[in-house]
């Protein structure tokens, strides 16, 4: 309701001016505006001042700081988590209608503390880790955010994605950049893990995250499983060459924004990749680490999300590292632990921990073989933006300036 004169009139307001403003807020507040009696207070200080190792940041209080959010150092630890992986198997075997029915999908999302028990792991990615049972099949879709698949199982189960039958093994990476229509199933007779990550926060807070499995293109039907065109490491065929792309094709991929053509990543190439580069001096603070790349562009394979992988020699410490991009670890391989933001997260294979962004952290391979690592972080969208900083500090404990 509007304030009239008359009522204006009697209400005296206060002489200091925050207390008058607050008066006048608690009518003004109908009108959906606020007048203005607290300065800034964003969620981040300027982090690149604080040199503690401890500093994990602090989220503003008042009506500034409402409804601001920051993500938590979290580590889900695998022996934990995983039976209830088993649990919904189960259900799914004796249901009468199996959750992949009702609710899409068998898995179970993870959940950062610091985000009040919403669907996300970090500021833009969500991740599930999900079962399929023998026969299962998840329909043929398409939707707008990016999405991947970590294998966990040794073997079974495939993603066609646009026609590219993608059989999973441990250790691969199998993409769906938005805009490609992909199906999932497991005719294998064992049951199939794998995490899914995706850039579902980020798309839902611009509003436009949605999903369709109505119509085919291709196959002008809504049949469930898409039609196998491409036979198995068909985009490794065409692009697994390292710096030689083909000039034959086109090399667009659904309808998104050049998403990288090269939609396997295999686990045993990239353990290969990563052994074959061990005897390197590496990155002090990132170990002996491999992007995923478009083949064509050099870019991340999302424009969103930036997937690397590392390995960590037995022994290895990398030295502390923060960057304004948050990042999602899964363990592959290996026995270590991590420190973020003065804590210490001991991890073992399928253990997965979330790095947020802004907080000092570094990894110690603590076993006696090798340790590899991959990550998923929003690098790609905050270089894209003009947003991606970090920094390092060298052995002395002094920081140095990584990316200005
Ligand atoms: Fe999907």
């Amino acid at each position: 309701m509007a304030v009239t004169e008359s009522e204006s009139r009697q209400k005296p307001l206060p002489k200091g001016a925050r207390e008058a403003m607050e008066q006048l807020n608690a009518e003004a507040g109908a009108l959906n505006i606020w007048l203005r009696t607290q300065a800034n207070a964003p969620a981040q200080r300027p982090w690149f001042r604080d040199t503690g190792l401890d500093m994990a940041g602090q989220i503003a209080g008042g009506r500034v700081g409402t409804g601001q959010t920051k993500a938590l150092a979290h580590r889900w630890r695998w022996r934990e988590i995983s039976a209830y992986l088993d649990r919904i198997a189960e259900i799914a075997r004796n249901a009468d209608v199996p959750p992949i029915e009702f609710a899409d999908r068998q898995q179970f999302l993870l959940t950062n503390p610091g985000f009040g028990g919403r669907l996300q792991v970090a500021s833009t990615i969500r991740c599930a880790i999900s079962i399929y049972n023998p026969g299962d099949i998840a329909p043929a879709h398409v939707h707008s955010p990016n999405a991947s698949r970590t294998i966990l199982s040794e073997k079974g189960g495939y993603t066609n994605v646009e026609g590219e039958r993608c059989d999973a093994h441990r250790g691969d990476i199998i993409i769906t950049p938005n805009g490609t229509w992909h199906d999932h199933g497991n005719e294998a007779e064992q049951p199939v893990v794998w995490i899914d990550m995706l850039d579902w926060p980020l798309m839902e807070f611009l509003d436009c995250a949605w999903v369709d499995q109505e119509f085919h293109p291709a196959s002008g039907t809504n049949a469930k499983s898409q039609e196998t065109i491409h036979h198995n490491g068909y985009s490794n065929h065409l692009y697994g060459h390292g710096g030689m792309v083909p000039t034959f094709i086109s090399h667009q991929l659904g309808f998104g924004r050049d998403p990288s053509p090269m939609i396997h990543f295999r686990g045993t190439r990239i353990r290969e990749a990563l052994d074959g580069l061990r005897r390197e001096k590496g990155d002090p603070h990132e170990g002996i680490q491999m992007q995923f790349v478009n083949p064509v562009t050099g870019a991340p394979v999302f424009p969103t999300l930036n997937y690397q992988a590392q390995l960590l020699r037995p022994g290895e410490a990398t030295l502390p590292k923060r960057e304004t991009s948050g990042t999602f670890i899964v363990v592959i391989d290996g026995k270590g632990k991590t420190e973020i933001g003065g804590e210490t997260f001991d991890w073992e294979p399928n253990d997965i921990m979330v790095v947020p962004n802004f907080i000092w952290r570094r990894h110690i391979n603590t076993g006696s073989g090798d340790a590899v690592l991959y990550t998923v972080s929003d690098s790609a969208l905050l270089r894209n933006i003009g947003q991606y900083r970090a920094q390092g500090k060298d052995q002395h404990g002094k920081v140095v300036q990584l990316v200005q």
